[in-house]
């Protein structure tokens, strides 16, 4: 579903992440739940995907917050420059790849930019007096989106904030947290160093009970991309996908053009008919019903040797 959102109002968080508020010009919202992304067009022209931090129980607005990319694509640069309050923007309906499991015991771990989607889990999990402890990763108290109110004694009880001063002396030791299993939940969204380090410290624990999101999206080929190949249903066309190559990077350099935005599984413009083959989803737009007939070239590979896709 395609929405046209208003700008009601943006601040700047800290020197490098703007908060945006979007609202409804003509009434209520679809509902999103505490992990939901929404993917907005920037004014550049590029769809990005962005946390939503709000509460979830909110139907009046969505509330983003976006990490200037000086050396990015452009589409934060744009979002932080030539957005401004009272322009309208459109946007696809909520949609949530980081469900929260039913309420159980939860540790919420969030470094940099990736406190937005914690945010909104924070607040449902507070307001439903469910056990939670945030544990926000920053390098200084000035890049610490939200300090103020994750300060503030509603949700001070449940955050312990950890600044590193960019010294690896004082990177954050989680192996306390981790090193017996238990009941909890956990919930992790930060940079790369991040997110591996968590990885690997979790290994011991039921997968069932660690979720994660990669708010930079996915990248295609990274170290785990086998070779495939992709046979096109209309012509009989066979392309081979090598390990270094996405299904959208080889079609564009056999002439094939295709719209596509983000480029790393988040903003579904790229999305081709999946028609015989097991594939490999690894974006974070669609759904798992979606899942059954849909693929994302941009991201998604085979989980075997051969795939068809229609194009
Ligand atoms: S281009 Fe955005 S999901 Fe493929």
């Amino acid at each position: 579903m395609i929405l046209t959102l208003t700008l009601a109002a943006r601040r700047d968080l800290t020197p490098e992440i703007c908060e945006f508020t979007f609202i409804a010009p003509d009434g209520e919202l679809p509902l999103f739940t505490a992990g939901a992304h929404l993917t907005v067009q920037t004014p550049a022209g590029a769809w990005r995907s962005y946390s939503i931090s709000n509460d979830d129980r909110e139907t009046d607005g969505y509330v983003i917050a976006v990490k200037r990319e000086d050396g990015g694509r452009g589409g934060s640069l744009s979002m932080h420059r030539d957005l401004h309050v009272g322009d309208a923007i459109v946007a696809r309906a909520p949609k949530n790849a980081f469900e929260l499991a039913p309420d159980a015991p939860s540790l919420l771990i969030a470094g940099g930019i990736g406190i937005t989607p914690m945010l909104a889990m924070l607040r449902r999990f507070v307001a439903r007096n469910v056990p939670v402890h945030l544990i926000y990763l920053t390098r200084s108290a000035e890049l610490t989106a939200y300090r103020d109110l994750l300060t503030a004694p509603t949700f001070a009880p449940f955050v312990t904030l950890h600044h590193d001063e960019g010294d690896r002396g004082r990177i954050f030791d989680f192996w306390p947290y981790f090193a017996t299993p238990d009941d909890r939940h956990i919930y992790y969204c930060g940079p790369a160093p991040m997110m591996t380090a968590i990885y690997l410290r979790t290994i011991h624990w039921p997968r069932s009970q660690i979720h994660s999101e990669s708010f930079a999206g996915v990248d295609s080929t990274d170290g785990t991309a086998s070779p495939f190949r992709l046979h096109r249903a209309a012509t009989g066309e066979v392309f081979d996908i090598p390990t270094d190559k996405s299904v959208l990077d080889v079609l564009r350099d056999r002439g094939i053009a295709f719209a596509s935005s983000c480029e790393s599984g988040t903003c579904g413009t790229c999305k081709m008919r999946l028609v015989a083959g097991a594939p490999l989803h690894r974006d974070l737009v669609l759904s798992d019903a979606e899942r059954l007939d849909q693929f994302m070239p941009c991201v998604s590979r085979a989980a075997g040797e051969e795939l068809t896709l229609e194009f």
